[in-house]
């Protein structure tokens, strides 16, 4: 079943146009990746799903009903949590501050406890300010805070950007367990083998237009896209 369907959309930053006719859908359950390289558009994407930035036109159809339009706050609340690729760690809150702020905009969330078991490094750290985390623990943090609140699509914008190749691997094998649970997710990367580990699914997405759709098995067979695209060679993926 169809979870979240992106139909034709066009957003504009001004008069700047930036997502040129984009569709996508996500079926429950999946982790699909949205691939592209710097200014691709992939941020842009996911600020349009979550209302940050609306498309001027095209529709998006979150089970069956338009989002469009709708407030950033009442999409989240409908179930759709964004981690974006700032973290937006509340710097002067603690840990636990954080997971309670983020919990009291969801209508049907996780006890924090919970958060705290999936990252145990976040339970250790409950009393210290966002401000004092190291970059990988922000990025802990950033994906407890959404996943406190039981998204049923959780957007991850670029969550490796940054962090050291061992923290690369913790995420991974955090999100491995998460994405077993029933949560759909639109993983968007630059780190093309992270994307390719976790995802069934790929889009790659180029000056604001999609230009590949289909299997990551496909997709690695396209050395051509790869290549273009993505700036990777086959023996890298
Ligand atoms: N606030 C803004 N105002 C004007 N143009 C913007 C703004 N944010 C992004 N853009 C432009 O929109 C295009 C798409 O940017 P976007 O941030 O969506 O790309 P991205 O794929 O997320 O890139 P990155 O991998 O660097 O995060 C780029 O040309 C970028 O310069
Ligand atoms: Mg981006």
């Amino acid at each position: 079943m169809t979870v979240l369907e992106i139909d034709e959309i066009n957003t504009y930053y001004g008069n700047s146009h930036v997502l040129h006719g984009v569709s996508l859908d996500l079926a429950e359950g999946e982790v699909v990746s949205l691939l592209g390289r710097n200014g691709a558009g992939k941020t842009t994407t996911m600020r349009s799903i979550v209302g940050a930035t609306p498309p001027r036109s095209g529709s998006i159809t979150y089970r069956g009903e338009e989002i469009v339009g709708l407030a950033p706050n009442e999409i989240n609340r409908r179930g759709i949590s964004l981690v974006p690729e700032d973290r937006r760690v509340f710097p002067t809150l603690t840990v636990h501050e954080n997971l309670v702020l983020a919990r009291k905009l969801a209508s049907d969330p996780r006890p924090i406890e919970e958060m705290y078991e999936l990252f145990p490094i976040l339970d250790d750290l409950r009393k210290n300010k966002g401000q004092n985390l190291s970059g990988g623990e922000q990025q802990m943090l950033s994906v407890a805070r959404a996943l406190v609140q039981q998204p049923a699509v959780l957007l991850l914008d670029e969550p490796t950007e940054g962090l050291a190749p061992v923290i690369v691997d913790d995420l991974r094998e955090m999100l491995r367990d998460v994405v077993s649970k029933d949560v759909t997710v639109l993983l968007s990367e630059q780190n093309v083998s992270f994307a390719f580990d976790l995802a069934t699914r790929g889009y790659v997405i180029d000056t604001g237009s999609i230009v590949f759709d289909g299997s990551i098995g496909e997709l690695q067979e396209r050395e051509d896209l790869l290549e273009q695209y993505l700036a990777v060679s086959q023996e890298e993926v």
